[in-house]
């Protein structure tokens, strides 16, 4: 029930209001109607014993795209990235479908290690690890850990002899959101030079990773990115040390708007399980999915706990913001589509989170209803990158609670 009077709702400008875009929007609206309506009664089903905000993790998306996965890159072995969420439900649901784990952390390693997950099925994928956390390794048995780098090829030889590297290579990240390259990967000339120094140190070189950026739009990255690692393979076996593991990395897309186009997973990983041939079938191949695995899993769900006409169209306040569950703004570059469970004409919009900081603006051109205090607000696909990556406690304001369904 609206609680508060419209402020000035002749100055809120509609939206382009032609009947083709309309009609446009109709037929695609009717072809989602079941899905909207499925998750449009969760919300309001949750909402009755719940406050917000509060995020959905739906147990039977994790599976699914878990299953899309193996089904379109049959070859791939899944160690999902948890810094994408690392919920524990959400490792317990994918240890039931034994998938590996990729963790960043010896606090990571810690949290998949006691919910059950095997160190054989857990590689530690940052190229830059404190020598604490290379014994902590040691001790759980954890050996499958990447670098991209001499002196950290000395510290791990130091503290975990014996472990098995796998060399992280930097590739194209063309048009990936969040350009991993940046920061991390060995120029592919180095590979050889690093891999027969890991094996001069008593380490054991085990094979090539890349990483082709997350959110990675651009298929080439990946094809480019195994055609690399498949010279280095060649170069290294040359020099008689023989690789046998490939790891894709992550970067695998979703898409964050009804009917985003450019995202295709199945075509994506048709390409990829091609360009993969060139490995014989004595190769381990892996994958470190996040965002693929956790996104299209979770729900946000926010609501309106204050609304003012400033800059020419109305402000929304939510009780979410990007210092809690909307993070992913900031952190992982992401824009959302956000949702309301009331209907009516649509007009631009601003939204913006609980805190006293300007910065916590969710959007300023949301294509929303006019909305009034309490009014929900919801945002699909938001389950990787956000509450992760939430602050404890900034003005106050707790990040959502988590519910599992
Ligand atoms: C080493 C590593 N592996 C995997 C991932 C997961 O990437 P995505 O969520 O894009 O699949 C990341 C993300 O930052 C990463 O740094």
């Amino acid at each position: 029930m609206p609680t508060q009077p419209i402020e000035e709702p002749s100055r809120a400008k509609p939206l382009r209001s032609k009947r083709a875009v309309v009609a446009g929007r109709v037929l695609v609206n009717a072809l989602r109607a079941g899905e909207v309506n499925g998750i449009e009664a969760l919300i309001r089903a949750k909402m009755k014993q719940n406050h917000t905000p509060f995020m959905i993790i739906r147990k039977s998306q994790l599976i699914k795209q878990y299953r899309r996965f193996r089904k379109g890159l049959p070859r791939v072995e899944p160690f999902y990235a948890i810094k994408a969420n690392p919920h524990p439900q959400i490792i317990k649901t994918l240890l039931e479908q034994n998938c590996g784990f990729d963790v960043a952390s010896a606090g990571e390693m810690r949290h998949v290690l006691s919910l059950g997950a095997k160190p054989d099925k857990i590689i530690f994928a940052n190229t830059i690890k404190s020598a604490e956390d290379i014994i902590a390794a040691r001790r759980a048995r954890v050996r499958m850990m990447t670098f991209d780098n001499e002196s950290e090829l000395y510290k791990i030889s130091e503290h975990y002899p014996g472990a098995h590297v796998v060399l992280r290579i930097k590739v194209d990240n063309d048009l990936s959101v969040v350009k991993l390259s940046m920061k991390f990967g060995a120029d592919p000339e180095m590979a050889v030079p690093l891999i027969r120094k890991a094996k001069s140190l008593g380490l054991k070189p085990v094979g090539v990773s890349f990483h082709a950026g997350s959110q990675s739009k651009n298929i080439e990255n990946y094809l480019q990115a195994i055609e690399l690692t498949a010279n280095i393979f060649a170069q290294a076996e040359e020099q008689g040390i023989s690789l046998n593991v490939v790891d894709v990395g992550g970067g695998f897309p979703i898409p964050h708007f009804d009917g985003e186009i450019g995202i295709n997973f199945e075509r994506m990983a048709q390409q990829i399980h091609k360009q993969l041939r060139v490995f014989d079938e004595n190769t381990t191949i892996m994958a470190e999915p996040g965002r693929f695995f956790a996104g299209p899993a979770g729900i946000l769900v926010t609501q309106v706990v204050g609304r003012a006409f400033r800059n020419n169209r109305n402000y929304y306040y939510l009780n979410d913001g990007v210092y809690q569950d909307f993070s992913g703004i900031v952190f992982d570059q992401c824009k959302y589509e956000f949702k309301t469970l009331r209907r009516g004409k649509k007009f631009l919009s601003a939204l913006a989170g609980p805190t006293c900081d300007s910065f916590d603006t969710l959007a300023l051109d949301a294509e929303i209803p006019e909305l009034y205090v309490n009014d929900v607000v919801y945002v699909k696909n938001i389950g990787a990158y956000s509450s992760a990556s939430a602050v404890a406690n900034f003005n106050g304001f707790a990040p959502a609670k988590i519910i599992i369904v």
